[in-house]
């Protein structure tokens, strides 16, 4: 079995959101002075003005929500453009910005998997028949090319707060088209390159769709049409307090056996794993991974995060969850939701602070169990001739397939469990030795 553990990464959104001129200088036609101050990214004058002669250039985003100040005013960077009605919002950059190229070498280093939100079709990209998703997919195709594997997140959501305000008043005719235009688009897009869709979002907690059509098999009608056009990914569902309230838990396993008997291609459940001010209890946690498995599908943790204030017991709390969730035999997969205190949601959770990229206690608890105590590398050589194979992975149970002009002579079971472990497999005279 293998396990992947990931950050989430995150792009520029653009919520518009009408509000008055509160603020001295709005035009930037004074010299800032100080006045203006910014938190997440780097702000200068600029003469590429919409009207007057200046305006403010924002560069190098690092932050998940950057913000803009004047005085006690306080702006966040989504509202920019509508506050003063004008303006180029500079591309979101951190994914690009020489500065932060030791946060990504540590993305790879550390990690094999990346979520994308940034395919979500909650955030207003472009318009329904002409979506914008360049620079999510440009991002996607960077990590792939650094051999990460790449979650897609998410198509659709069960309810109208998360989605585009454009489709919610629409008629039932418009809104179905603009379903199957969205999914179509977004389908063509990602095609092959996505390892998991989390196709509908949260639809424990709401079934907006249904409702909006009468109809109780429309999202199951999504998945089947998903898997038609794009056989690769692993199609899942997705939800929050399935690892924590036992009316929210029984009713997601009930969602997935619905799936299941009606031949939905559902291929994963995904469970959020959101720990945020409470002691994390293994005891519970396993009653209630138990209960997801189930479904009898594989279980994915998709948006792991331990909120704590002291890193040291942020550590040990992490390892608590760590280690129930690896434990158990239906999980496939751990991702958390951000490990970077200047990208992430709380930093509370983080495992790696500052601009110099410091490693926290929690992050060398969690990096430990992930790098040394629960995986191994091993790297050797078969023989004298350029037969040689590389292993990467965790504890757990592996086979070995040997091959002779492609076709398969022995297949010889071993498990890795922390300790060194050989392997001998004899095939005619020479042996093979494996090594951990
Ligand atoms: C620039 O345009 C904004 C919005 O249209 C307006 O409020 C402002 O007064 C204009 N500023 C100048 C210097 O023309
Ligand atoms: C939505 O459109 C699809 C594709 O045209 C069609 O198969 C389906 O019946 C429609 N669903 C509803 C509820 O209108
Ligand atoms: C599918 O996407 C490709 C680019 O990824 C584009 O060239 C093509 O026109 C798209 N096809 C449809 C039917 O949208
Ligand atoms: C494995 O070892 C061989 C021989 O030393 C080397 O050429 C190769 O790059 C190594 N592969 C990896 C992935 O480290
Ligand atoms: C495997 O082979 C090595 C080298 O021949 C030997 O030292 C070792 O005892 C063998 N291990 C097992 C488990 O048979």
């Amino acid at each position: 079995m293998w396990y992947k553990v990931s950050i989430f990464l995150t792009f520029a959104v653009n919520s518009w959101c009408a509000q008055e001129n509160l603020v001295q200088n709005p035009g930037f036609e004074s010299p800032l002075s100080g006045h203006w101050k910014a938190v997440g990214f780097s702000i200068a004058r600029s003469s590429d003005a919409y009207n007057g002669s200046y305006a403010l250039k924002c560069t190098g985003r690092f932050d998940l929500s950057p913000g803009i100040n004047a005085g006690d005013i306080d702006v966040k960077i989504d509202h920019v453009k509508h506050l003063f009605g004008w303006g180029t919002l500079v591309k979101d950059q951190w994914m690009i910005d020489s500065n932060y190229r030791h946060y990504q070498d540590m993305v790879y280093e550390y990690f094999n998997t990346a979520t994308t939100q940034g395919l979500k079709w909650k955030f207003d990209k472009g318009t329904a028949t002409h979506p914008d998703y360049s620079q999510a997919m440009a991002c996607v195709d960077t990590l792939k090319e650094k051999g990460m594997i790449v979650r897609a997140h998410n198509l659709f959501w069960g309810f109208a707060k998360n989605l585009p305000p454009y489709v919610v008043h629409m008629s039932r005719d418009q809104l179905n088209v603009t379903v199957q235009n969205h999914l179509n688009y977004m389908i063509n897009i990602t095609k092959g390159k996505a390892s998991h869709w989390d196709v509908i979002n949260e639809l424990v907690h709401g079934q907006w769709f249904e409702e909006q059509f009468h109809d109780p098999d429309y999202s199951q009608d999504i998945f089947r049409q998903v898997k038609l056009l794009d056989p690769k990914p692993l199609l899942m569902l997705n939800d929050f307090n399935v690892v924590a309230r036992p009316e929210i838990a029984d009713a997601y396993l009930q969602q997935a056996q619905t799936f299941l008997a009606q031949g939905v291609p559902l291929d994963g459940l995904g469970l959020q794993g959101h720990f945020h001010d409470t002691v994390p209890d293994p005891q519970q946690i396993l009653l209630y991974l138990d209960l997801m498995a189930q479904a009898g599908l594989p279980l994915d943790v998709t948006e792991l995060d331990v909120w704590q204030q002291d890193p040291d017991v942020r550590a040990d709390y992490y390892e608590m969850v760590l280690r129930v969730l690896f434990s158990h035999p239906a999980m496939h997969g751990i991702v958390l939701w951000g490990f970077w205190d200047q990208h992430v949601v709380d930093k509370r959770s983080s495992l790696v602070d500052g601009h110099d990229l410091t490693i926290n206690a929690a992050g060398k608890r969690v990096f430990n169990l992930i790098k040394e105590t629960w995986s191994t590398h091993v790297n050797m050589s078969l023989s004298a001739s350029s037969t040689n194979f590389d292993l990467r992975g965790f504890n757990g149970d592996y086979e070995v397939t040997v091959l002779k002009n492609g076709a398969k002579i022995k297949v010889v079971p071993f498990s890795l469990f922390g300790k060194e472990t050989t392997v001998n497999i004899s095939v005619d005279s020479n042996i093979g030795t494996l090594l951990r």
